[in-house]
């Protein structure tokens, strides 16, 4: 008799139970030690880790939240000085260490737009514009190569859109963006019903459809959860309904799946949106990646099962005629696709 099958005959059940909890706890380990080690090795979170992909991180992440507040329906007038001053010297120390490269152009081109932007509008940022020009001396660039490059926004009418659908899956797939200016009807629940059925042809791990979705209209229910969430300010409270896209973690049965969650849940959201956009609605994924604390705030005040995972929130909602987007660039293919 080996010692499970002793174990197994002889303990009493609720014995059995602690074992088991305890044997998975201790398979489970290596594993997140593991994740660990290479997240604290590798990721750019540490400001002291200074090489050219995190800093190249970071600028991307300050240079779209420029790009961000400009593809709101009524940008803030001034808005963005935390980080701009960060982002205007991290591109001056970057083109000391690594010359002109597309992170850098991007980000010239969404402060340039920032400078453009409220130029327009007789609210002139002189000490962003100054600092822009030193940069452009400095380091001798063309304003017109600058000025052509894309970043910042660009106009999208609802009309494009709708000839994008019926154009075949490449041109839809390539007329989304993340849309962060909503008309703000309601959308029939048969429609939510309908985007929903599309995305369930999401391939899963096993086909195990971990996923479910949380869809909340009531504005009140809305603000709390956008107040949570934190980067949908200034546009998703005009959105027709938030989803709250979860996985079920039941559904994952070993230890090498403990990441599964965020995989299935990510792909289903991916489809969620593209239903949703050949539905005719906007969307904006909104970002959970969030401490323990947020994660329990948004337990009690959003009616989720303790044993799903959040995964992210998606803003859904309905299309003005005309409205600004990020542009979003997207690098050369050859940066990210290695033929081996
Ligand atoms: C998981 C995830 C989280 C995101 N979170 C936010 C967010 O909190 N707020 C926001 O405005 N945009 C958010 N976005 C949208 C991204 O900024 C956007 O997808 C990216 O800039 C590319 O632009 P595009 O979607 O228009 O192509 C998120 C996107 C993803 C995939």
């Amino acid at each position: 008799m080996t010692y499970k099958t002793w174990i197994l005959k002889y303990s009493p059940a609720f014995l059995q139970k602690r074992l088991r909890d305890m044997y998975f706890a201790i398979k489970l380990m290596p594993g997140y030690v593991y994740d660990f080690v290479r997240f604290f090795t590798y990721a750019g979170l540490n400001k002291s880790r200074d090489d050219q992909i995190q800093r190249a991180a970071r600028m991307t992440l300050y240079a779209h939240q420029v790009e961000k507040g400009l593809s709101l329906a009524a940008p803030r007038l001034g808005f963005g000085m935390t980080v701009i001053p960060t982002l205007l010297d991290d591109i001056a120390r970057y083109m000391d260490d690594y010359g002109l490269d597309t992170t850098v152009m991007t980000a010239l081109a969404a402060l340039n737009s920032y400078v453009a932007f409220h130029h327009q509008l007789s609210h002139p940022v002189d000490h962003v514009a100054q600092r822009l020009d030193d940069i452009v001396q400095q380091y001798q660039l063309s304003t017109s190569a600058m000025q052509s490059w894309q970043g910042g926004v660009t106009k999208v009418n609802r009309q494009s859109l709708e000839s994008a659908r019926d154009n075949g899956f490449s041109t839809l797939f390539a007329s989304r963006h993340s849309v962060r200016q909503f008309s703000g009807e309601a959308i029939p629940e048969n429609n939510i019903l309908r985007a929903v059925k599309l995305a369930q042809k999401t391939p899963s791990v096993c086909n195990r459809q971990s996923w479910r979705v949380h869809a909340f209209s009531k504005p009140a229910d809305m603000a709390a959860l956008l107040a949570i969430q934190g980067g949908g300010r200034g546009f998703a409270e005009h959105a027709s309904v938030i989803l709250v896209v979860t996985t079920e973690l039941g559904s994952f049965l070993g230890v090498a799946e403990r990441y599964q969650a965020w995989i299935d849940g990510g792909m289903f959201s991916m489809s969620l949106c593209l239903a949703f956009h050949d539905l005719g609605y906007g969307t904006c994924c909104l970002n959970w990646s969030k401490e323990p604390s947020a994660d329990r705030a948004m337990r009690k005040v959003a009616p989720i099962p303790a044993s799903e995972q959040i995964v992210m929130l998606i803003a859904v909602g309905t299309l003005p005629e005309e409205f600004t987007v990020a542009c979003s660039y997207r690098p050369p293919v050859t940066d990210l696709l290695v033929m081996h």
